[in-house]
């Protein structure tokens, strides 16, 4: 965990104080430091690179601003997203507009800006060069390909790329969709492109995928394509814990799923094998070592880390990465980061409404919720957690976390959790990294709740709201007629 300093504890109270509680607090230099190691990478090793924030990890237009602030490019995936990059004066030119059920009127705006459309089907390309024929604007559009062997290499819940998805063209449709698209009227297919999921932490699904974006990139040469743009998606990791917490982590779950710790001991809650499923599974026909598989919350190469592996890593044939992509004429190479760009920069702070004992656990409540549906969407992750202030007193204590919805799959975090000291009604608690996907994902009105606010702090001390609370008004406003 990146700890937050005594005087960003201090702020949160006071903003605490000013703008309720819970609260998403995002620290706006974490996300240039962030955005820094990317650059430094790049610079480095293959400068034709540009990295487009993915907005769906933290959709406000506070974030899409302070993108725009950093003159870097955005990936979109709705009208809105888009509208809002190109309102906050990103170049058309540095947007991806990507999403498999593309509007109507997303794709007008996208072919009218000049975006980069990620084509992802038949009817798609067909629209666009429909769209591009009316407002009379050749339409730059990448072709997203899917299918790829990436199986056991990415979260079976977030891969987006292996046989089973609803994104992008099969791969082993490659020829016919790239004659397809260089046939078509009005559109200019300018590259390739994929995505593969998100906290990718084995480096192994990057690096095949890699092979065949570049094997791709050089049939598209060969078909006639000018392969301006290779576009590799997101999915760049965050390490949640440090590398020793992961194993010992792992170690204490497979005692757990071995029946060899009573359930007070236990680390997940009511027994989840989490990346364990498989083991668990067969573990009573036996003979099965165990292997983690599915989302991980440790990687060796995290945010930059993974793209600076990927860039100078050989090839089959021998040749890096980097040699490669100059041997296809040097294209830009695209990247789309959201988690790791922002996750580190957020942290959500809630109130501690008391705590419970089950099954010999401690069981924190907070003044949080999150909905079945988004855990149902995402795994969550495993987040570190303070209870604040910090006490000389402290002794650190394992718990799970419970919010206040009123389902019982309302569990913050399913994985017990180490805290500085076992919290008391009315304690501020602190999760961090919850700066991607958390503060969105998650939220709705179920319950009848308010969205929390959320609010930006810069590295002059000024403070943002980027979403204000919600009020009783915004919830049970009343009904329209029409
Ligand atoms: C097409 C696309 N690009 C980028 C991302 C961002 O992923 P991450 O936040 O893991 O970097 C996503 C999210 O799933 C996505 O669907």
């Amino acid at each position: 965990m990146d700890p937050l300093n005594t005087m960003d504890h201090g702020l949160i109270e006071q903003l605490a104080g000013r703008y309720g509680l819970p609260l998403h607090v995002i620290f706006t230099d974490r996300i240039a430091r962030n955005a820094g190691s990317f650059r430094e990478v790049i610079g480095r090793i293959y400068e034709n690179t540009l990295v487009c924030f993915a907005v769906k990890a933290n959709p406000c237009r506070g974030a899409v601003r302070f993108a725009s602030s950093l003159d870097i490019g955005l990936d979109a995936v709705s009208e809105f997203e888009l509208q809002a990059g190109l309102e906050e004066g990103i170049d058309p030119d540095g947007i991806v507009c990507n999403g498999n059920a593309k509007s109507d009127r997303y794709i007008e705006t996208a072919v009218g800006a000049g975006a980069l459309i990620a084509a992802d089907s038949d009817w798609e390309l067909k629209l666009v060069s429909e769209a591009s024929g009316r407002l009379k604007r050749r339409a730059p559009v990448l072709l997203r390909f899917a299918g790829m062997a990436l199986e056991g290499l990415t979260a079976s819940d977030q891969s987006t790329a292996v046989a089973w998805t609803k994104f992008g063209f099969p791969v082993d449709r490659a020829e016919e969709v790239i004659k397809q698209a260089l046939a078509a009227a009005d559109i200019d297919p300018v590259g390739i492109s994929a995505h593969i999921g998100t906290q990718i932490c084995d480096e192994r699904g990057y690096d095949r995928l890699m092979e065949y974006l570049l094997d791709l990139g050089e049939h598209s040469l060969n078909l006639g394509m000018n392969l301006k743009y290779i576009d590799i998606g997101g999915g760049f990791p965050v390490s949640y814990l440090e590398h020793d917490e992961w194993l010992a982590f792992q170690a204490r779950l497979l005692e757990q799923l071995d029946g060899r710790l009573p359930p007070e001991r236990w680390v997940t809650w009511d027994n989840i094998p989490m990346g364990f499923r498989e083991y668990a599974e067969s573990n009573r026909a036996g003979g099965v070592t165990p292997q983690w598989k599915g989302k991980a919350y440790w990687s060796g190469y995290p945010g930059a880390r993974m793209l600076e592996h990927l860039l100078e890593r050989q090839t089959s044939t021998g040749r890096s990465v980097r040699d490669r992509l100059h041997e296809l004429g040097s294209p830009t190479l695209i990247i789309e980061p959201g988690r790791a760009l922002i996750g580190t920069a957020g942290v959500t702070a809630a109130k501690v409404s008391g705590v419970k004992e089950v099954s010999g656990n401690h069981v924190v409540v907070l003044e949080l919720g999150i909905v079945n549906h988004g855990v149902m969407l995402v795994t969550a992750d495993i987040f570190p957690v303070e209870v604040y202030p910090r006490l000389t007193s402290d002794r650190p204590v394992d718990a799970f976390l419970a919010g206040r919805l009123c389902f019982t799959g309302d569990m913050i975090s399913k994985v017990k959790v180490r805290l500085n000291r076992l919290p008391r009604r009315g304690d501020l608690l602190i999760i961090h990294h919850t700066g991607a996907y958390a503060a969105d994902h998650f939220a709705s009105n179920s319950c009848g709740f308010p969205l929390p606010a959320k609010v930006a702090v810069h590295k002059d001390g000024a403070v943002e709201v980027w979403r204000r609370a919600e009020r009783f008004e915004d919830v049970f406003g009343g009904t329209i007629c029409s």
